[in-house]
């Protein structure tokens, strides 16, 4: 058996297990095993490329392999091992600028290291192939340095609104066709420094169009893009595994970004568009009365005095990393006969699932633990709703004012409960930089301070 065959079927049995990978990650029980699975693919993958160099230019081929598989793992391990859970959808979206940055350098390499063709068509083939990798590259990539920019607040969340912001984006697509066309017909290398501006620009306006409500499906999209792109690099190295491995995290991550937008009441096409339709709200100058303060005291009274009692966490409580006193909280009340449940929020947090991982790890029940879906319409007969670090999640303006920014979206309607206390350190903004009705209402009190000293007070109280 040759070297190349060896390595094309190890290649077959690494896209097996990356299939087999993604089917596991699809349920909480077989998660494990799925990354399992698709820690082995990878490992056969990276040994069959080692067998394919050392076979085929074990000079300098195999040195610099070496080099790049070294200062990539040592990279990977250092930044994997420091990130905080809050901070994960940045690292992924820096990621996804990896795959983009490699596919336009695959796509330059095919176009410098150009060989010789059998047909003309072929020919026509390859430079196709280059112009489309480095085009798709090219958006993944500024695209994620935009969305890790704002997911890290490194740059202001709102959307950017550019005047006729979808014929911008219409127009570079248009001309990405025409310079394609014209680089088919004759290949000269300044179509391909064009093309190469025209997406990097495309790629950053797109995500700097969109809000910061819909940056998790953003993340997902450009997950997809990023997949698309290592396709394609696929088509012009000539390698299968590329190929199989690119599409199957293009279609996923199509998919998964199609589901967010389902539960997030977005349109598809409109946030894949760079927010094509929305356009700027008006400014936000209402003024919505004042607020109310309350201590840790008075709220474990009213808690002592509670029937039912709904927890709604949010990205606060893992800054705070209060879900172990939260978890305290729970058991304490549950003894006391108080009915307590957990309603979590789909996008509550910075990645999905957040709030249920936080909660596991604090060994709060799963059965207590409810979606938004099972507990909106318990809210109006709870007596107490504790908002831990939550507010995008829980702002009524979603449901009532059309005009909002994140209009539309699904949200946990706590404001229908009897009182409403909300933990945060400040009046500032959530994540999508909307001002929040809920915190002004008759039934709503505000406890300042850290979740989990505040929590950790109302326990000593009680
Ligand atoms: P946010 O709207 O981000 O609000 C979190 C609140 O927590 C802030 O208003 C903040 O107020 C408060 N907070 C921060 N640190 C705190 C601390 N140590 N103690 C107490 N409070 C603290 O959170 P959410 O309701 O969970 O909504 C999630 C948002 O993130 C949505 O807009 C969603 O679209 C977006 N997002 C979600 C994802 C996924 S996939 N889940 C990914 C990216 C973005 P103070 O500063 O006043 O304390």
């Amino acid at each position: 058996m040759t070297a190349s065959s060896l390595a094309n079927a190890a290649y077959l049995v690494a896209a097996l297990l990356f299939i087999l990978s993604l089917a596991g990650l699809s349920k909480h029980e077989t998660a494990r095993r799925g990354v399992a699975f698709g820690i082995s693919g990878m490992a056969i993958a990276l040994v069959a490329t080692f067998i394919l160099v050392v076979d085929g230019e074990p000079g300098i081929g195999l040195v610099l392999l070496i080099v790049a598989m070294v200062i990539g793992a040592a990279i990977g391990l250092w930044r994997a091992r420091l990130v905080e859970m809050t901070g994960m959808p940045e690292l992924i979206a820096l990621l996804h600028s990896f795959v983009g940055l490699a596919a336009v350098l695959v796509g330059w390499n095919g176009y410098l290291a150009h060989g010789d063709f059998a047909t003309q068509s072929l020919e026509d083939i390859h430079n196709a192939e280059i112009f489309i990798g480095v085009f798709i590259g090219a958006v993944t990539l500024t695209g994620s340095i935009v969305a890790f920019l704002k997911l890290s607040a490194r740059m202001k969340s709102a959307p950017l609104v550019l005047p006729g912001k979808n014929w911008i984006n219409l127009g570079a697509l248009v001309l990405f066709v025409i310079l394609t066309i014209a680089f088919v017909i004759n290949p000269s290398l300044w179509l391909l420094i064009a093309v190469t501006i025209v997406a990097l620009a495309l790629g950053w306006h797109l995500v700097a169009s969109i809000g910061g409500g819909d940056m998790p499906v953003v993340v997902s999209m450009l997950n997809s893009y990023s997949g698309w792109a290592a396709a394609a690099s696929g088509f012009l190295l000539g390698n299968d595994l590329l190929i199989i491995t690119g599409a199957l995290v293009g279609s996923s991550g199509a998919y998964l970004s199609y589901i967010m937008c389902k539960a997030m009441n977005r349109s598809f096409i409109s946030v894949i568009a760079g927010g094509f339709g929305i356009e700027a709200g008006p400014s936000d100058d209402t003024d919505y009365g004042e607020h109310r303060e309350t201590t840790a005291e008075a709220v474990a009274e009213m808690l002592s005095d509670a029937k039912s009692v709904v927890i709604t966490p949010g990205y606060g409580m893992a800054v705070a990393q209060a879900q172990y006193p939260v978890a305290d909280l729970t058991s304490r009340l549950r003894e006391k006969g108080v009915d307590v449940r957990f309603g979590i929020h789909p996008v509550a947090g910075r990645l999905p699932g957040h709030m249920n991982v936080l909660l596991a790890e604090a060994k709060v029940p799963y059965d207590i633990v409810l979606e938004m879906d099972e507990i909106n319409d318990d809210l109006a007969e709870t007596d107490v709703v504790l908002v831990i670090g939550a507010n995008d999640t829980v702002n009524p303006a979603a449901s009532e004012d059309p005009t909002s920014p994140i209009a539309g979206m699904p949200v946990l309607h706590v404001w229908e409960a009897k009182n409403v206390i909300v933990f945060k350190r400040s009046m500032a903004a959530g994540y999508a930089g909307v001002q929040n009705p809920l915190f002004f209402r008759e039934n709503s009190q505000m406890l300042f301070g850290d979740a989990k000293d505040r929590v950790e007070d109302i326990i000593k109280a009680l």
